[in-house]
């Protein structure tokens, strides 16, 4: 059975292409999706973009997926700096995490330096733009896709 990717979105993202363009560019989040979803395929896995504004929704996803994804993408959005709640629900995640950022987060405000997600990502992605998710992607195809 082909394995799933879950691309797990936070607060705010609903808005991407439109909230902040300077720093966050003009792709809309269903462009993410689409460009997820072919770089999937490219190394035999699916993949399955979701977003919240709700921190309680992004646990309860990340719980689903320790049954139904292989490994998780997640752009936790502000979660990131301040959600240990976050943190603990992917802790108790067996598969890859990687940790994606649209914007290069060091280069801004000090509060984005900090990320509680990172204290559990394999790997992280920081000022690639949405490309950052393709990047992902084809990481997580090197660790559990069909070109292993
Ligand atoms: C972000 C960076 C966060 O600091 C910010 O709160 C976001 C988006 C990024 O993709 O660059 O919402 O995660």
């Amino acid at each position: 059975m082909t394995k799933t990717i879950h691309i797990l979105n936070g607060p705010n993202l609903n808005l991407l292409g439109q909230r902040e363009p300077d720093i966050y560019g003009h792709a809309t989040l269903d462009d993410v999706a689409a460009q997820c979803a072919a770089a999937a395929k490219d190394c035999g896995l699916d993949a399955k973009l979701m977003q919240t504004n709700h921190e309680g929704r992004m646990i309860d996803w990340i719980h689903e997926a320790r049954d139904n994804a292989a490994g998780i993408i997640i752009n936790p959005g502000a979660l990131t700096h301040y959600s240990i709640a976050v943190l603990d629900a992917l802790n108790a995640f067996d598969g890859p995490v990687i940790e994606v950022h649209i914007s290069q987060v060091h280069k801004r405000e000090s509060f984005r330096h900090q990320s509680y997600v990172s204290l559990r990502a394999d790997a992280v992605m920081a000022g690639f733009g949405v490309h950052g998710y393709v990047l992902a992607m084809q990481h997580m195809g090197q660790l559990i896709g069909d070109g292993k």
